[in-house]
């Protein structure tokens, strides 16, 4: 566990209360976390700085969102100048040009006609928003039956009742009631069996997607909006897609006219060598939901990325007709659509896409080097991304999870 005591620490030169309790943490241990805090002060680069001055290599570039290293420069000058300009101006009925920019940016940046981008605040706002879509898009072309949403088990969507009720990791739903009726969920596609220490894809699994098959004849295409998928699955501890899975998806999913959404929030913005999964696998989904990468993490913000046929099919009616009674009070937030451009310039200027993609197999190898080593069970990469599965200690699998954070903090 941390090494930090806060009775050494100078509680004159950082800005601490004697007292850690009235912050209630998120998807944290308060009671152990603040008997023994791991508090960082600063962070630069690849590196964050304890307030007891110990260097902490951020391994996981903070919460998979920090993609270019911290306290870019760019960035933060972007941020500091578009708070003395325009600190706040609302998106409803009004505007301001940053959120068009931004949308026209990406959009020219995304394959195919995956061009009209709607914007929220975080991960889990952007899949809620994406889910949203989903069941309205079904009903303004006169499918409104269409209201089952498919997710998959050991899926993470946020922490929304929508991205609960489609997630499939069951510490995140249990405590929560009944959720969003009407949600059945894919198999996950984990299997040490088959797949052990495979390098990239796994071969064995597509066949795992055709459990839509299934799905679809039980509840029948007519009552289904949506399947929403990570493409490589992050938070339930990095489960790569076998070779084939995605594109079996998609097909299904085109058989049936029901809509595909590719969770990107972190495979998006260069975490794979590519600018999202959807260029990485060559399979296009019908709407991505990102968020993290996109700022660089400096500012909130998060984003569904909309095909076109969908976005027209909103624009009938009578002009003065709001189209879609949907949106966040921060939608397009000045600041986050500022860092947002000083990041895509930095991700454009440094080739970091690039460079990651560069990396990959570097990566591979080393982290495939560590086979072998106790505990070790399986080693899994894609991209820049990895995982290293531990044997669970006996009877509780989350503590081993908690002594290996400790030790290597
Ligand atoms: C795939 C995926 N979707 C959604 C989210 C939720 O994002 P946020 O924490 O910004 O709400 C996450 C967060 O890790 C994620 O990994």
């Amino acid at each position: 566990m941390s090494k930090i005591d806060l009775s050494k620490i100078d509680l004159s030169k950082i800005d601490l209360p004697e007292r850690l309790d009235a912050f209630w943490m998120p998807f944290t241990a308060n009671r152990q976390f603040k008997a023994k805090p791991r508090l960082m002060a600063s962070a630069q680069g690849m590196y964050y700085t304890t307030i007891d001055d110990r260097q902490v290599l951020d391994g996981t570039a903070g919460l998979w969102c920090v993609n270019a290293g911290h306290c870019r420069q760019k960035i933060v000058e972007a941020i500091h100048k578009q708070v003395s300009t325009l600190d706040f101006a609302p998106t409803f009925q009004m505007g301001h040009p940053g959120p068009f920019a931004l949308a026209d940016r990406l959009a020219k940046m995304l394959p195919g006609d995956l061009n009209h981008i709607f914007f929220a605040n975080s991960g889990s706002e952007a899949v809620d928003t994406a889910l949203k879509i989903a069941l309205a898009y079904h009903r303004v072309r006169g499918e409104g039956a269409r209201t089952r949403l498919i997710g998959r088990e050991r899926g993470y969507h946020g922490v929304g009742f929508g991205g609960i009720s489609v997630g499939g990791i069951a510490p995140n739903r249990k405590f929560f009631g009944a959720m969003l009726p009407g949600v059945d969920h894919l198999p996950h596609t984990h299997n040490l069996e088959q797949n052990a220490f495979s390098r990239g894809q796994p071969q064995w699994g597509a066949h795992l997607a055709e459990e839509l098959e299934r799905i679809v004849a039980l509840h029948d295409a007519s009552n289904i909006a949506a399947v929403i998928v990570e493409p490589v699955a992050g938070s339930t501890g990095v489960l790569i897609p076998p070779v084939g899975y995605l594109q079996k998806l998609r097909a299904i999913c085109d058989k049936y006219g029901i809509l595909l959404i590719f969770d990107e929030v972190i495979t998006g913005f260069g975490r794979l060598g590519s600018g999202f999964a959807t260029d990485y696998f060559g399979v296009m989904p019908d709407l991505i939901t990102v968020a993290k990468g996109i700022t660089n993490a400096t500012v909130p913000m998060g984003a569904v990325f909309v095909r076109e046929g969908i976005y027209n099919a909103f624009m009938h009616g009578a002009d003065s007709a709001i189209e879609l009674f949907h949106g966040y009070t921060y939608s397009g937030h000045p600041l986050a659509c500022a860092a947002a451009q000083a990041t895509l310039d930095l991700y454009e200027e440094e080739g970091l896409f690039e460079r990651a993609n560069g990396l990959a197999s570097y990566w591979e190898d080393a982290i495939h080097s560590l086979k072998g080593f106790p505990h070790v069970i399986d080693i899994r990469n894609l991209g820049l991304v990895a995982g290293i599965e531990l044997a669970a200690i006996a009877g509780s699998p989350g503590r081993t999870r908690l002594r290996l954070h400790g030790a290597l903090f």
